[in-house]
């Protein structure tokens, strides 16, 4: 919201992704009206008018919902598919990553890495995960095998004067940093081969200084001038069916659990949004549209 002018947004703008919620109207789909779902529109929709999610009514398409599991209630579901999508295209549709190979997970805390650590472990692979200390416990309560304290030192510091044995097959870059430093400093830490993959550097407000720094170090300085000699890529999710379902019957298993940080009423959606904001969160930040859904 804050990285797009105002303009360009058509009206009314109705803002977000996300969903869970109940079909009205199936219009002659797989779908039954009364059905429970969750789901997303895709991220690239709601610049149209009034087609995001935090609304009473939402136009979906089919193949983007999955029903309810049993096992969450609506409130748990809603803030699942635009992370977890996220993370699971990451680590194995991007990343190719393997049962028993091993990743590190930057931003275990993010909602995008608390997901990538359960899906990743799920999957049989081992994960280190970095986080403030004051979230470690919670890192290693979505099965972290390793943990990371990014405040006590630069985090490429920490993991050079202590690689893996063997290096890392993929490291999954879950906090949109800016700075560079995990990635040019990787070749020791991360195996000829392996994969730096990025959810995309977040700049705060238009930092174009910053954002030609990170154009120079990851796509342009060569080899023989000191440019990083492994693969650096950024992912923006996108829909896939075959996704979805994968993470659906995780969830309905109980092996990846939802994970909300807080819930708002719609009156106060912007206290919400505050919440995001303050880059502290650990879950999802849910929005109830309907005061009466289960939480
Ligand atoms: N490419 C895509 O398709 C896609 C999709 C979804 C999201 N994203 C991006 O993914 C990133 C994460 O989004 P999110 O919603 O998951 O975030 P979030 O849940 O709002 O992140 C909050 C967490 O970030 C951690 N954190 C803050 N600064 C950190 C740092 N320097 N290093 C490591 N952890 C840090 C905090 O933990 P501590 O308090 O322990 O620091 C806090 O728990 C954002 O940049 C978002 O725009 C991209």
């Amino acid at each position: 919201m804050g990285m797009l002018p105002g303009f360009l947004a058509k009206k009314p703008y109705i803002p977000e992704y996300d969903l869970a919620g109940i079909i009205v109207d199936a219009n002659g789909t797989s779908l039954k009206e009364g059905d429970q779902v969750y789901g997303w529109i895709p991220a690239t929709v709601p610049v149209k008018p009034a087609s995001g999610t935090l609304a009473q009514y939402a136009s979906v398409a089919a193949d983007d919902l999955v029903p309810l599991p049993a096992n969450i209630t609506p409130v748990q579901a809603s803030g699942i598919t635009v992370v977890a999508l996220t993370a699971y295209q990451v680590l194995f549709d991007v990343g190719g990553l393997q049962p028993k190979q091993s990743v590190f997970i930057n931003g275990g805390s993010t909602a995008v890495g608390s997901f990538a650590i359960q899906i990743a472990k799920a999957t049989g692979c081992k994960v280190t995960a970095s986080a403030s200390a004051k979230n470690e416990e919670y890192v290693r309560s979505l099965g972290a095998d390793e943990f990371v304290d990014y405040t006590k030192a630069p985090l490429h510091k920490t993991l050079a004067a202590n690689p893996p044995t063997p290096k890392f097959d993929v490291i999954f870059e879950a906090a949109g940093l800016m700075d560079t430093s995990l990635y040019t400093h990787s070749e020791v830490y991360l195996a000829p081969g392996g994969k730096f993959i990025s959810v995309g550097p977040q700049p705060k407000g238009f930092d174009v200084v910053g954002i030609l720094k990170i154009a120079w170090k990851i796509f342009l300085q060569p080899r023989f001038l000191g440019g990083t000699k492994r693969s650096w890529k950024v992912h923006q999710v996108h829909p896939k069916r075959a996704d979805l379902e994968q993470i659906a019957k995780y969830v309905a298993e109980g092996k990846v659990k939802p994970l909300v940080d807080s819930v708002y009423a719609f009156e106060d959606a912007l206290k919400a949004y505050e919440r995001l904001l303050t880059g502290r969160a650990t879950g999802k930040v849910v929005i109830k549209v309907d005061p009466g859904v289960v939480e």
